[in-house]
């Protein structure tokens, strides 16, 4: 098998036993876990992972004197480096780690934008971006008298980019997600960031649902800030990654103040740690961060070229199988060309929320709501919508199951 060609069935069978939650009834069935937009499942590794911390080395870092704690750091920052290789960081240096995306994009909000943005000044955003990457901007953008534009969309729910250039005039940052949340599309980062450098702009990319699904190289990109978050990438909740070139980070102040992001501190001031501790105060996710780089391990020993393919072939079959549901709209791309697998769709006369809860019925697991994207729904002109979203560890025949529970709920409520 070559590098990018998708996981065969075969692997998929051993690859889902690593995942022991995998292997339960819902309601009488098995579960089909499609949320893993919202959060991914855990391998048995990285659960492991977690566990061997508390039961044999939990201390905390960067502190003690003694055997625990420095082995504890040891992991903490061999976990930092995986983290830096797995996204092509030029240094360790440049990975913050926060317990979030949204922290991640808050601390770029308050720190560098608090101190470069001024009254008049822009930020570009799109229509299509969650909640997290949209009332930072808002609330800096009260704060400083910034103004926010925003890229639109095209039908398919693709960047509508024949006027970037002239809405570049006067831009400080552009922030702008890689993959929609909803519609699945992957947005064409690398030119963006290109022309807006042209301009004089930084570029933040939210990669919340690109860094779990596809390989993201940061130098590739030519970007200025990645933020994503590790629940979302088979690691546990509460551990995050800020991303920034490490010029950009070490002119930014302290987001928040504290112990371990200092240098010397008197009873009035204090200086600064370098970075990354400038901005991890207090004490960190420790076991958290340790298990991401677990993660990190395994999603790269698989491939992250194969779980993209993987993810794109189960893609291609759910378009066309869900095309076979009478009075169904998918929103996004209809092709599998530059679309990840969150599959967000209406079904006429069936609220989502009643579309989820027959699913659920069925052991299906989806989300129903605005997925955190209320501008976006409001373009569409709809409350809500239902999301079905891939991971590495799903199959056709859960597509299958999907397939068949939506006529079943069509017949309920139709
Ligand atoms: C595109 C996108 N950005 C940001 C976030 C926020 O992630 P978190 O809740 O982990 O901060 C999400 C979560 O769904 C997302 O899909």
């Amino acid at each position: 098998m070559t590098a990018s060609a998708a996981l065969s069935l075969f692997d998929i069978v051993a690859l889902r036993r690593e995942f022991p939650i995998l292997n339960q009834s819902v309601n009488g069935k098995t579960l089909a876990f499609l949320d893993s937009a919202a959060s991914s499942q855990k391998p048995r590794r990285v659960i492991d992972c977690l566990e061997e911390y508390y039961r044999r080395y939990n201390a905390n870092v960067h502190r003690g004197i003694y055997r625990l704690s420095e082995e504890a750091t040891f992991a903490f920052e061999r976990a930092r480096g995986k983290v830096a290789r797995f996204i092509n960081a030029r240094s360790q240096r440049e990975i913050v780690f926060v317990r979030n995306t949204t922290e991640a994009i808050n601390l770029v909000a308050r720190s560098w934008g608090d101190a470069n943005l001024r009254a008049g000044d822009r930020i570009l955003l799109s229509i299509m971006e969650h909640h997290s990457n949209l009332v930072p901007w808002q609330m800096l953008a009260q704060r400083t008298g910034a103004q926010l534009e925003f890229l639109p969309i095209d039908g398919e729910g693709r960047l509508a980019l024949d006027h970037l250039d002239a809405q570049l005039a006067g831009v400080r940052l552009v922030a702008i997600t890689q993959q929609s949340n909803v519609l699945g599309t992957i947005n064409p980062v690398a030119e963006i960031a290109r022309r807006a450098h042209a301009c004089g702009a930084l570029v933040l990319v939210d990669g919340a649902q690109s860094v779990p699904h596809m390989p993201v190289d940061v130098q590739a990109l030519d970007i200025d800030f990645l933020a994503f978050s590790g629940h979302k990438m088979c690691a546990p909740t509460g551990i995050g990654v800020l991303w920034g070139r490490r010029a950009i980070l070490e002119q930014m102040p302290p987001f928040l103040g504290g112990g371990s992001m200092i240098r010397v501190v008197g009873l009035h001031e204090s200086t600064y740690a370098d970075v990354p501790a400038r901005f991890e105060a207090g004490t960190p996710a420790i076991a958290e961060a340790i298990a991401l780089g677990e993660a990190v391990d395994f999603l790269q020993e698989i491939g992250m070229d194969r779980i993209s393919a993987h993810e794109r072939e189960l893609l291609g079959y759910a378009l066309e199988r869900l095309s076979e549901v009478e009075g169904l709209r998918v929103y996004g791309p209809t092709t599998t060309e530059m679309r990840g697998g969150a599959v967000s769709f209406t079904l006429d006369g069936v609220h989502p929320h009643d579309v989820a809860a027959v699913l659920d019925s069925e052991g299906i697991a989806v989300r129903a709501g605005h997925h955190c994207a209320q501008p976006l729904h409001a373009h569409y002109d709809i409350p809500a919508t239902t999301r079905a979203s891939f991971y590495l560890y799903n199959i056709p025949e859960e597509v299958d199951r999907l397939v068949a529970a939506l006529h079943k709920a069509r017949t309920l409520f139709g």
